[in-house]
């Protein structure tokens, strides 16, 4: 499964003194976050892991800071201030904000695109005028300025679903897709209203599916493609969400389409960013729709690592995440060699009373183990911390999504009965979880 095209001979110089072991400080404090110090704490060639803010999670296996990844000027002074040699940025918003621009010019490396980069997931128009400039497949769109274009635009759309998506960082919350025309106009004035501009696109059907792909100027390493569940409801049905679930590898993503992914999406978008004023230098994720041709077509970028997929991707990887993060942010992940484990993975996430609306936090959660979460994931099944915290030494819920269940195993069933065996023994009041997680796949 391993995917790595090297493009450039050039090496930029290791910077780190063999034997000491690295320091590394993750931005964030999801699932997404936990998933990324369990791996790196795993990691023979790291010293340190400190998170801001972290989770309940990463408290019992690394050093939490109270701190938000939003903040990026306290993230950039605590970066400093433990003298790290990585910074690894989670969330997107900060990436937007400058952060990954901030810590080059102060010497430190990131895992993380500068902000210029990062527009590809805080602006669905630039995503699409980047696409649209190397001739990656995508939806059709228009965009709409005044409420005057909006009628002669759905009825040149209206044949399917009609897809609205403002062109701003909303959360995941940004995309409306509809068949009630009334809806999608009432989509299209708010957004034109709020944000001056909203995009009107094609539907795509299909199936969806998504794939992470670690990058920098001198290389880019595919890692295997997941699906995520973004309905709340089983069988996809309910509100959307942050995501659900996820398993990868996704059976979907067939070596055909692998191959074509990779031909038309991956290397000339890696060939465009590796080029630009500051080389990407983080990962891509690439979210697409199969048609029932194989063929992929581009849905959105974002521009880290996606939460759940996250949870369920990273151990999948044999060797050294730690190295493989430090390599791409200094531009030489040519270097190195990235294996993957012939194995499945599969998470549910349990999410708050509420979610995806206005949630109850606060409440206790019992029935996790909480010794086993140290950082030695080879067994079969863990959990993976969101929205958790110790108050007054219990465990405590503090957010929509508060914790999925991992499973991993030889095979796709085995690694979801592990999840679900996992799960069954969680106690949150009120807390909803689907049970149909990997159903498309099994
Ligand atoms: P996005 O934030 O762009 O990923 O959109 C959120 C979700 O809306 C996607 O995961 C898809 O399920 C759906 N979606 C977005 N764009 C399209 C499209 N052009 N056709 C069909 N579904 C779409
Ligand atoms: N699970 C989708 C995302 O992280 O955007």
């Amino acid at each position: 499964m391993f995917r790595c095209q090297r493009l450039s001979g050039d090496t930029v110089p290791w910077g780190h003194e063999e034997g000491v072991g690295l320091k590394v400080l993750v931005a964030g404090g999801g699932g997404r976050e936990h998933s990324l110090a369990i791996a790196l704490v795993a990691s023979p060639t790291v010293a340190e892991v400190h998170l801001c803010p972290g989770n309940a999670g990463t408290s019992l296996i690394a050093t939490n800071h109270d701190i938000s990844a939003d903040d990026v000027d306290a993230v950039i002074s605590l970066a400093e201030q433990l003298n790290v040699d990585l910074v690894v940025v989670g969330p997107e918003a900060p990436l937007v904000n400058g952060l990954a621009d901030i810590l080059r010019q102060r010497g430190i490396a990131c895992f993380g695109p500068d902000a210029d980069n990062a527009m590809l997931e805080g602006s669905k128009l630039r995503a699409k005028q980047a696409m649209s400039n190397n001739d990656v497949p995508t939806a059709e769109y228009q965009i709409l300025r005044s409420d005057s274009d909006i009628d002669s635009a759905l009825d040149a759309y209206s044949n399917h679903p009609w897809v609205v998506k403002r062109d701003v960082l909303a959360g995941g919350k940004g995309v409306v897709v509809t068949t009630d025309r009334h809806e999608a106009r009432e989509a299209i004035l708010a957004a034109i209203e709020s944000d001056g501009e909203v995009l009107l696109e094609a539907f795509l059907s299909g199936e969806e599916a998504s794939m992470l792909v670690m990058m920098d100027e001198s290389a880019f390493v595919c890692l295997p493609a997941s699906q995520d569940h973004k309905r709340l409801g089983d069988g996809d049905s309910g509100p959307n969400t942050g995501g659900m679930g996820a398993y990868a590898p996704a059976p979907v993503f067939t070596d055909e389409v692998r191959r074509k992914t990779i031909e038309r999406i991956v290397k000339p978008m890696h060939e465009d960013l590796r080029n630009s004023e500051n080389p990407y230098r983080g990962v891509l994720y690439v979210g697409l729709m199969i048609d029932s041709e194989s063929d992929p077509y581009v849905v959105e970028f974002n521009v880290r690592f996606g939460d759940p997929e996250c949870q369920i991707t990273l151990p999948l990887i044999e060797t050294d995440l730690a190295q493989h993060l430090f390599a791409a942010a200094q531009g030489r992940l040519a270097e190195e060699e990235v294996r993957f484990l012939d194995s499945h993975c599969l998470t549910v996430v349990l999410a708050a009373e509420g979610y995806p609306g206005t949630v109850v936090k606060g409440r206790r959660i019992s029935g996790i183990g909480l010794r086993s979460q140290d950082g030695e994931h080879s067994s079969a099944s863990w959990i993976n911390h969101a929205g958790t915290a110790f108050v007054d030494g219990e465990l405590v819920s503090t957010g929509g999504r508060v914790l999925s269940a991992t499973g991993m195993a030889p095979s796709l069933r085995e690694a979801c009965e592990a999840a679900y065996h996992l799960i069954a023994k969680i106690e949150l009041e009120g807390s909803q979880h689907r049970s149909d997680i990997g159903y498309r796949a099994l």
